[in-house]
Order: C-alpha cells, then sequence, then structure tokens
C-alpha cells in the first residue's frame, strides 16, 4: 500500500512542483518563520543549510527536504528526518511549534516526518485552513485527535502512522468530505470503529492496523472509491467487513473475525493481495480465492479453514505468494500451486494435506480439530500461537475418554437474578469459530432420519459459538439475562446477531483439562437434537492462556419461549389451560423425547430426572422436555484419573446403568401425567402413592367416578375412552416395580391411543377446550374434585 501511496504522493508533488515558477521572492515573514521553525526543531542536520539568506523558493528538493512557493507563500514543506531519532528535548514546546507553523496560512501540504516531536497535537493545527495532506508519521505525539481537525474541510490525506495518539475514532470523520486517505497505524487507538467511516465517499485508502480497535468494522459497502482496507492487528471481528468491490488490497491479519468468508468476495476482481491470516475464521475455505482474476498474495495462514484441496483447482497466474499454512485443510495441493517457479512462493504447512511435504498433520487431527476449539492467545506474538496449535496437535490423537459428569440442563425457572453478579473472568480467552458440524456426525446416530433432518427441525447446524457472540447475546452476562442457576452452572438467556433467541448454560471446570478431552462429550451433545428435546445449537470452550486447560464450557440450546408444561396445567390460571386434546399431545411430545434419549442415541440417556417444570412448550404448544441426564462433566471431573483411556466414558456410562434404568423415567413420566390427568402438582412420593391407588379403584369403576377425578378444567371435553386409557396407562407407569413398568413404546401407544379415540370422536372439529360437551356425556357433572 505504501508504494501505491508513494507513487500517487509523488505524482501530486511533480504536478504541483511542475506548476510553480522556481524563484519566487519569498516575503520575509514566512522565511523567518522557517528559520524559527529550525530553531525550535533544535537545529537538525537536514536544515543545516537554513540560514538568514536562503532563498528557500529557490532551494533544490531533495528526499528531506522540500519547500515549494507558489505566489510568494509557502504551500509545501516537507522536513523529513533520520528514522528512529529520539524525541525532542524537554525544552521542545509542540504549542510553540505549531503556533510558528501556522504562520505559513498556505500549506497545502506539509510532511513532518522523523524528527522527534512530541506533546499532545494542538488544537491550533486547525488554523492551517488549507492544508491538504498531512503527514506527521514517526513522531512522539500522544494524547487524543483534537475536534478541531474538522476544521481543516480541504483535508484529503491525513497520516498520523506511528505515533502514540489514543482515544477513539469519533464523528470528527464524517466531518472530512473529502478525506481520500485516513492511515493511523501503530498507534493506541482503541473503541470501536465509527459507522460514520462508511460515508466518507472518497475514501481510498484506508490504513488502522497495529491499533486498539475493537467491534464490528462498520459497512463500508458504499465507499465505491475504497482500493485498500488494511486493519491488521487490532481486535475486529466477528462478521467480515462488508466492502465495495473495487478493493486492491485487503488486510484483516491478527484480528478476531471469526464468520465465514462471503462470496461476495469472489467477485473482487481487482484485489491483488488478500491477508486475512491469523483471525478466527473457520468453516470451508474457497478455492475460488486462488483464481481471483488479479490475485497476486493470498494468506489464510493461522485460521481454521477446513475442507478438501483438489489437484485440479486453477490459480491465477500472477499469484505470487500462497500461505495456507496451520488450517485444517485435506485433500490434495492444486496442481497449479506445484510448480518449482522461483517466483512463487507456496506455503502449506501443518494442515492435513495428502503430501509428505511441508509438516503435514494426520488426518484424524484436522477432523477433530475441526470438532474443536483452537487455542490463538488473545494479543500474544504470532509465535506463541503456532506454539499452541502445536502443542494441540501433539496430543491432537487422544479422544477424551473422561469418566461421565452430569449435568442438569436447563432449569428454566424464573428465578431470581440476584446471585448472577459473577463476571467472565479477564484472564481468560476464549476459542470459538463457528464451524458448522458436518451431518457425518450423525451417522451413528439410530434414528437418523430424526436427527439429520434438521430442517425438519426448523433448527440452525450445530456449531461452535465465539465467547465474544455469547457475551454480545447476554450482554456480557448481564443479571437481566440470567435465568436460574442449576447445580452445575447459570443459564442466561441470549438474543443472537440474527435476532434469535437461545439459552446458554455455562459449567465452570474444575479439572483442567484440554479442549480434547471433552470432545467426545461434545460429539454427543450435537446429536441431542429432536423435536421434543431442548436441542443443542452449539458451544463455546474457554481456555486458560497459561496451559489452554478449558475454564468453562458454554452450552448454546434453543429458547423455548412458552414456559413449562406446569404453567399451563396447574399453575397461573390465569392463563388458558392446555385442552384435554392438547395434554395428550404434550404427552405424547414428552414420550417422543423419552423414546429419543433412550433409543435414539448411543449410549443411550438414562435416568433423565424429568420434571413436569422441566418440559417447555414452545410457541406451537410441542413440548419438549429441557433438562436430560448427559455425561458432561462438573461434579464427576474429580473422578477422573490423570491416565485417561480412550473410550472410558463409554464403559462408565455402561457399568452406571442399572438394571430397569429406563424405568426411572418412566416412572417420572408418570408422575408427569398424573399432573396432566389432575390438573394438580404432587409434591412427595407418597402422595403419588395414594392418588395412585385412588385412581387405580376409579377406573374399574364407571365413567361418572373417572370424571371426578380429572381436572375440572377438561372434565366436560374429555371422552370415557381416552380419559381411561390415560389413567390406565399413568398408573402402569407409576408402579413400584419397575419390571412392571410398561416400556416407552408400551406408553407411546397407549397415548396415541388414547389421541386417536379424541380425534375420531371429534371429527374435523375444532378441538378447543371451549367446545360443548358431548351428547354422550352425563348431563351433570360435579365441577369440584376435592
Ligand atoms: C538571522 O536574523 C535574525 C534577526 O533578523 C538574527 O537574530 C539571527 O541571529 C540571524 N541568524 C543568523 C544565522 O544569521
Ligand atoms: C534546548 O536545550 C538544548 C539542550 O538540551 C539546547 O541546546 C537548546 O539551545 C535549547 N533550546 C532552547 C530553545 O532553549
Ligand atoms: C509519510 O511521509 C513519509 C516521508 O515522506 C513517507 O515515507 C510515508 O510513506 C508517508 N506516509 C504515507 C502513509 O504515505
Ligand atoms: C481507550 O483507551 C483509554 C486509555 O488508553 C481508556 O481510558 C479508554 O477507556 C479506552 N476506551 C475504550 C472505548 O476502550
Amino acid at each position: 500500500m505504501a508504494k501505491g501511496f508513494c507513487h500517487w504522493a509523488l505524482l501530486v508533488l511533480v504536478l504541483i512542483l511542475g506548476s510553480i515558477r522556481p524563484s519566487e521572492q519569498l516575503p520575509s515573514s514566512q522565511a523567518q518563520t522557517l528559520i524559527r521553525i529550525q530553531g525550535i526543531l533544535n537545529f537538525p542536520a537536514i536544515l543545516s543549510s537554513w540560514n538568514n539568506n536562503t532563498d528557500f523558493c529557490d532551494t533544490e528538493p531533495s528526499s528531506s527536504l522540500t519547500v515549494v512557493c507558489y505566489e510568494e507563500s509557502i504551500t509545501q514543506l516537507h522536513i523529513i528526518g533520520h528514522k528512529g531519532v529520539p524525541p525532542l528535548p524537554r525544552n521542545f514546546s509542540i504549542d510553540s511549534f505549531i503556533t510558528t507553523l501556522v504562520k505559513l496560512p498556505s500549506l497545502k501540504v506539509l510532511t513532518l516526518v522523523s524528527l522527534g516531536l512530541w506533546g499532545p497535537m494542538p488544537s491550533k493545527i486547525a488554523r492551517l485552513s488549507s492544508l491538504e495532506i498531512l503527514n506527521i508519521s514517526s513522531n512522539y505525539f500522544y494524547g487524543t485527535i483534537p475536534e478541531e481537525i474538522a476544521y481543516l474541510t480541504s483535508l484529503q490525506t491525513l497520516i498520523l502512522d506511528d505515533n502514540m495518539f489514543i482515544g477513539e475514532l469519533s464523528d470528527w470523520l464524517s466531518l472530512l468530505p473529502v478525506l481520500a486517505v485516513l492511515s493511523l497505524k501503530k498507534n493506541s487507538f482503541n473503541g470501536s470503529l465509527p459507522s460514520s467511516l462508511g460515508s466518507l465517499e472518497n475514501l481510498r485508502i484506508l490504513t488502522l492496523s497495529h491499533n486498539r480497535f475493537y467491534g464490528e468494522v462498520p459497512d463500508l459497502s458504499s465507499l465505491d472509491n475504497l482500493q485498500v482496507l488494511d486493519l491488521e492487528d487490532n481486535a475486529l471481528g466477528p462478521q467480515f467487513p462488508r466492502l465495495g468491490t473495487k478493493l486492491v488490497t485487503l488486510v484483516l491479519k491478527k484480528n478476531r473475525f471469526s464468520s465465514g468468508i462471503p462470496v461476495e468476495v469472489s467477485s473482487y476482481y481487482q484485489l491483488e493481495r488478500l491477508d486475512i491470516s491469523y483471525n478466527r475464521f473457520a468453516g470451508p475455505f474457497p478455492p475460488s480465492l486462488l483464481a481471483l482474476p488479479s490475485v497476486t498474495y493470498l494468506n489464510i495462514a493461522g485460521n481454521k479453514f477446513t475442507g478438501m484441496l483438489f489437484g485440479y483447482q486453477s490459480c491465477n497466474a500472477g499469484l505470487e505468494f500462497v500461505d495456507l499454512s496451520s488450517n485444517l485443510l485435506t485433500g490434495n495441493l492444486p496442481n497449479c500451486l506445484k510448480s518449482d517457479s522461483k517466483k512463487r512462493v507456496v506455503l502449506y504447512g501443518r494442515n492435513c494435506l495428502a503430501t509428505g511435504e511441508q509438516n503435514q498433520h494426520p488426518f484424524s487431527f484436522c477432523r477433530n480439530e475441526a470438532l474443536a476449539v483452537g487455542i490463538i492467545p488473545h494479543r500474544k506474538k504470532q509465535k506463541g500461537a503456532s506454539k499452541a496449535v502445536l502443542a494441540l496437535g501433539t496430543i491432537g490423537g487422544i479422544l477424551g475418554g473422561i469418566a461421565l459428569f452430569c449435568l442438569v440442563f436447563l432449569v428454566v425457572r424464573r428465578v431470581n437474578a440476584k446471585k448472577a453478579t459473577k463476571t467472565p473472568p479477564t484472564k481468560l480467552i476464549a476459542e470459538n469459530a463457528s464451524t458448522v458440524y458436518s451431518s457425518k456426525l450423525f451417522s451413528d446416530a439410530r434414528y437418523v432420519s430424526q436427527t439429520m433432518n434438521l430442517g425438519a427441525l426448523g433448527l440452525p447446524a450445530y456449531r461452535t459459538f465465539s465467547l465474544e457472540e455469547l457475551e454480545e447475546a447476554t450482554n456480557n452476562f448481564d443479571t437481566s439475562t440470567f435465568m436460574g442457576e442449576g447445580s452445575q452452572g447459570q443459564m442466561y438467556r441470549g438474543k443472537l446477531k440474527d435476532g434469535s433467541l437461545v439459552a446458554i448454560r455455562c459449567l465452570k471446570m474444575k479439572k483442567s483439562h484440554s479442549t480434547q478431552n471433552f470432545m467426545h462429550h461434545i460429539e454427543l451433545i450435537l446429536k441431542l437434537r429432536h423435536r421434543h428435546l431442548v436441542s443443542s445449537l452449539g458451544h463455546c470452550f474457554e481456555c486458560y492462556l497459561d496451559d489452554a486447560s478449558v475454564s468453562r464450557i458454554f452450552l448454546i440450546f434453543e429458547y423455548v419461549p412458552n414456559g413449562t408444561l406446569r404453567s399451563w396445567i396447574s399453575e397461573g390460571r390465569s392463563r388458558q389451560t392446555l385442552s384435554w386434546t392438547q395434554r395428550i399431545a404434550a404427552a405424547i411430545g414428552v414420550a417422543k423425547g423419552i423414546e429419543f434419549l433412550h433409543t435414539g442415541i448411543l449410549p443411550g440417556v438414562y435416568s433423565n430426572n424429568l420434571k413436569i417444570t422441566d418440559i417447555l412448550l414452545d410457541q406451537n404448544l410441542v413440548a419438549k422436555i429441557s433438562s436430560y441426564n448427559l455425561p458432561l462433566l462438573a461434579e464427576n471431573m474429580g473422578k477422573v484419573s490423570s491416565g485417561i483411556s480412550s473410550g472410558g466414558s463409554k464403559e462408565f456410562s455402561v457399568n452406571a446403568r442399572v438394571q430397569h434404568e429406563d424405568k426411572i423415567d418412566i416412572y417420572d413420566f408418570g408422575v408427569i401425567l398424573l399432573e396432566l390427568i389432575m390438573g394438580r402438582p404432587f409434591n412427595s412420593t407418597n402422595e403419588v402413592d395414594v392418588i395412585r391407588n385412588w385412581l387405580q379403584a376409579c377406573v374399574t369403576a364407571d365413567d361418572a367416578s373417572r370424571r371426578n377425578m380429572v381436572d375440572a378444567a377438561v372434565h366436560r371435553t374429555c371422552s370415557d375412552e381416552s380419559l381411561k386409557t390415560m389413567m390406565e396407562i399413568c398408573i402402569r407407569c407409576l408402579h413400584k416395580d419397575p419390571a412392571e413398568r410398561p416400556s416407552i413404546e408400551d406408553v407411546l401407544w397407549n397415548l396415541q391411543f388414547a389421541a386417536q379415540v379424541e380425534d375420531a370422536l371429534r371429527g374435523d372439529s375444532d378441538s378447543s377446550d371451549g367446545s360443548p360437551a358431548f351428547p354422550s356425556l352425563p348431563p351433570r357433572l360435579r365441577l369440584n374434585i376435592h
């Protein structure tokens, strides 16, 4: 970029130089000003030729000193010192320097580079109202940029590189309407980029590299003239910037970009240099980037790009430098990159390519890593990062065989958020990516058709989330987003960028394990997607900086908006309660969820401690189980020995399996069913036992006594046949002897039978609660039950 700009600057210079007549006589006041400047700058060597008799307008321009006059005024002043000059002595005053300088009011171009200038930029600079180009690089300016700079309305080029400026870029930018070049690299600017950047329609070069900017890049797509965008080494992201198509140079290196590369990039036909290395990009690498018509430099190193390369893929003939290293690429290096041409550098190490060269990882590493989440220490030098990646490489083969860890999910209760004052610790880093998980991982689920059909579930593909994304979604885990706390972590409600709501469970790890150790569990979790489960959407690891062990795991679930099943049955009577058919439908939903937990995945998930308060209803009143027994860490982490054996967790869950363990869930389901029928909660096993016995007595009695038992809210509308069936299956579920309880398939069959009976009775008529009683029903019904 510097090269391009220099050409351009030189051109301007030549044009301006060419347009002046060489022997203008400068008024003595301006000559005096220059002499004073010489003194204030402490008589630097480059100005040694200046004295009281110098004809400033008639000196030969040199690379370090140029004075240009026009109509008896100095219009350009270029003073360029030696690189790395120390700051001027203590008696230097930036204020008197600028005060002197503004006595050259016609200055259009001012270059004061490497002169040791120090101090905050005085707002008086705004008096140089003709200024078009200002370059004060490589000095020691500090403090913020004075807002008065906005008075320099002719300013086309502002270069403050390599100083110590701080603060945010604020709206003064939008007041510089003709700004074409803005270069602020190597300062300490911070804050997010103002959206007014997107309205600087003359902007051609925007260089903000090596600062501390963070957050999203504002939409720059309307900057039709933008050719150079250099954002290297900030903390920007995660969304790929929106840009116009005329870019020539795009450098996003060393930021926090993680969203995929948008397809538009393939249409940047003028793009010569693309450097997106050392970000957090994940997902497939688009090989079309190699074939961009103008590309000569392509660097994607140090990301987590996945995908398979093929020999036949094509490249732009002009490519001079390609760096694909340290990604998760598989397949074969495209043949077009293999030529031995000395003119072209091709780097591709630390991938999983099918070539013996340049230090490739085994294929499994890329597969596992695509699942896992990498560790790139925040704001550390690149060396650190590649070390961490290497370290991951060495442990890459180990698949975590940890013991079982229990997790109570999603206790979605309205708990006061008092306790949730914990702020995320700062010593930690998180790594992320938004890997979309391939459905191949679902292939060992038995009910493949159910789980694979994500579209039918209406859920986005499972992926990893970045911590930033979660922080943003929860407003930094603000207490207002706190939903509750279970034994193993807190629940937060979050709103993603796309507007969708999610529930986020945060689990603190007690023992240090690398992300690899958790991959077995993540593979299980990502299979837990079913219409009747509150399904997993993804996860996020947060790791300690020092040893990259996992400090917290965030599990992201779909957010189910319509409250608990209990709130529709026996609580909050202000709300409409579920009709009898809706109750049967809810019971079927829960039973299908249980069936999926038991048999839909391997190993099955049993002993889920099902409670009606953990059954949630979505906007269509579809019942979803929100709390199930997952083999995930926390308290059981204590039992994990340091010698991790692969497959250990499977073993453990097999051992842990008690006889008839599936029947524990059947009993819990019976309790839920009981509440659906009776319309009130039961607080103890004793109470359940008593009611069960009573129910048993009624079932064999007549229709009227059965009807007396049932919730007053529905007892007018349920048919005798379905009521009887529901009661019978409920009684069997609550049997003391687990062996006597029905199987989940049996339960489902009976529930579906009850639903069919209702359907048949109702025909196509609407099945809402308020429908009139059936003629077959007894005319008088007792409205009170105990
Ligand atoms: C230049 O002139 C000023 C007065 O106009 C005088 O003070 C100074 O000493 C002179 N400097 C030189 C180098 O002759
Ligand atoms: C500033 O101090 C330097 C020595 O550190 C001295 O040579 C110079 O004359 C002083 N300049 C002024 C303007 O006082
Ligand atoms: C600022 O001026 C210096 C000296 O002429 C030059 O080397 C540098 O490239 C300029 N900065 C930019 C961004 O052009
Ligand atoms: C920017 O940095 C300064 C200190 O250098 C700090 O006081 C300020 O809070 C930072 N601003 C933002 C928005 O981070």
